[in-house]
């Protein structure tokens, strides 16, 4: 793909000063964006808030190239897909069974924490915190993600050891500095509570409380949980070209051109779903995560993380794998390139030294700029939701 829409258009911006390289045929050696497209905008002038506003305000097929590096697979920003409801009375109790054992603190070994503990629907179904408190309130290592859109993500979790939502909730319950359980415990105790077996069989067919059940009413109750269309840039997207400020536009195109963001937040979810190392490992420190290394063993992948969604993220601070960083942090880190570790003596051949990625380069964003990419940023957020804890079953009175 070509720049058939930036270039035209900086030089429009830049007319008055009759900028040389506006004329001259263009050279893209980025395969799906206009990576000659910043330099063009760079020597000829930025373009104008209502030029950018025009241009975005277009179906996105049309928007203007974003710089993408070679080799990268660019999947333009949209609408997140709707959950679609189920019809049928099965499907619809499942789905209610699941959100109960999602917030039922029995389900874990001391009998007080529930999934719902921490993600929270008040706090954008994250927790707010650095890092979570596990089992006996010990500080975890990671920050808690937000399960919304989680249905629609094919690797959970920070170093996606999970791949499916029943594999993650299984993860969390026998996770001895989490939900501290077993599989035949769970089972058990819901299985001696006579309302919850009335659900598995409205649910189910039959009453028979097995675990891939309870798994899998957890996923059909998460999978509702998805991007409602309420942010400003949904609206945007959906044809209300009012919903966004101009700072947010500016900012939109910014994260997908000079700002480099759409290499690796890309797609309806602003996720390649993939994993990078933006130099945050810590490695050989008290910190230390050597992120997807742990899942794969291959040396490569030290220090990698999964690439977060960014939808509603301005309601789930703070940020990053291991929660140390507020928004605005997060975006001079990018614009300086992010930190780059030096090897210590000792580690001269060291085959597990991390390799930040490529990808990242720096920006030396303005200050308008980088309030630009947040104002962006802010346009994800969504309604805040409220949800009414279930009212559980009792346990204990089954036969
Ligand atoms: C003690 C706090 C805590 C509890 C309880 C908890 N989680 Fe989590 N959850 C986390 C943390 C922390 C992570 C990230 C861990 C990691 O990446 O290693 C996570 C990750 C996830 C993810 C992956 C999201 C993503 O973007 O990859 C999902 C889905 C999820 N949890 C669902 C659940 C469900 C379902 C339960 C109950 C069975 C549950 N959680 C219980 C803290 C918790
Ligand atoms: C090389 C790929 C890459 C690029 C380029 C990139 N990101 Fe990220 N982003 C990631 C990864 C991977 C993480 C998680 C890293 C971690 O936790 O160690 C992340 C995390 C984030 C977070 C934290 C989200 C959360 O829930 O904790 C924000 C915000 C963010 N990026 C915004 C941006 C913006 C804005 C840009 C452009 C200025 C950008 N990213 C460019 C890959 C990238």
């Amino acid at each position: 793909m070509s720049t058939p829409w930036l270039r035209p258009l900086s030089c429009l911006a830049a007319a008055a000063v009759a900028v040389a390289s506006c004329a001259a045929p263009e050279s893209t050696s980025a395969p799906q964006g206009g990576g000659t497209a910043v330099e063009v905008a760079a020597t000829a002038g930025s373009p104008s808030a209502s030029e950018l506003r025009a241009a975005y305000s277009k179906p996105t097929a049309e928007w203007p190239a974003a710089t993408i590096d070679d080799g990268v697979t660019f999947v333009e920003l949209g609408l997140v897909e709707k959950h679609v409801a189920p019809k049928d009375d099965a499907g619809k109790a499942r789905i209610e069974l699941g959100k109960a054992l999602f917030f039922d603190p029995r389900l874990s070994g001391t009998g007080q924490m529930a999934c719902a503990s921490c993600h929270d629907a008040d706090l954008a179904w994250a927790d707010g915190r650095t890092t979570s408190f596990g089992h006996a309130f010990k500080q975890l290592r990671r920050n808690a993600p937000s399960i919304q859109n989680a249905a629609l993500l094919p690797r959970l979790f920070w170093d996606g050891r999970a791949s499916s939502l029943e594999d993650q909730a299984l993860m969390v319950f026998e996770n001895a500095d989490e939900m501290h359980n077993n599989a035949a415990a769970i089972q058990q105790v819901v299985a001696q509570s006579k309302g919850y077996r009335e659900r598995f069989a409205v649910a189910f067919g039959d009453d028979a409380v097995t675990l891939p059940r309870i798994l899998s009413a957890i996923a059909a109750f998460e999978d509702t949980v998805r991007s409602d269309g309420s942010s400003a840039f949904d609206k945007f997207l959906a044809g209300d070209h009012a919903a966004m400020s101009d700072e947010a536009i500016t900012g939109l195109h910014l994260f997908r051109t000079k700002a480099r963001c759409a290499n690796c937040h890309n797609g309806p979810l602003l996720t390649d779903h993939s994993f990078h190392d933006l130099g945050l490992s810590y490695y050989g420190r008290e910190l230390e995560d050597l992120g997807r290394y742990r899942v794969t063993n291959e040396p490569s992948d030290v220090g990698k993380f999964k690439t977060p969604s960014l939808r509603n993220v301005t309601r789930t601070a703070p940020y990053m794998h291991n929660g140390l960083f507020d928004l605005e942090g997060v975006v001079n880190m990018y614009s300086a390139g992010m930190a780059t570790l030096r090897r210590k003596a000792g580690q001269e051949n060291d085959p597990l030294f991390p390799t930040k990625s490529p990808l990242l380069k720096k920006l030396d964003l303005t200050k308008d700029e980088k309030r630009a990419v947040i104002a962006f940023l802010e346009s994800l957020e969504e309604r805040r939701r409220r949800m009414r804890p279930p009212e559980l079953p009792a346990l204990g009175d089954a036969r």
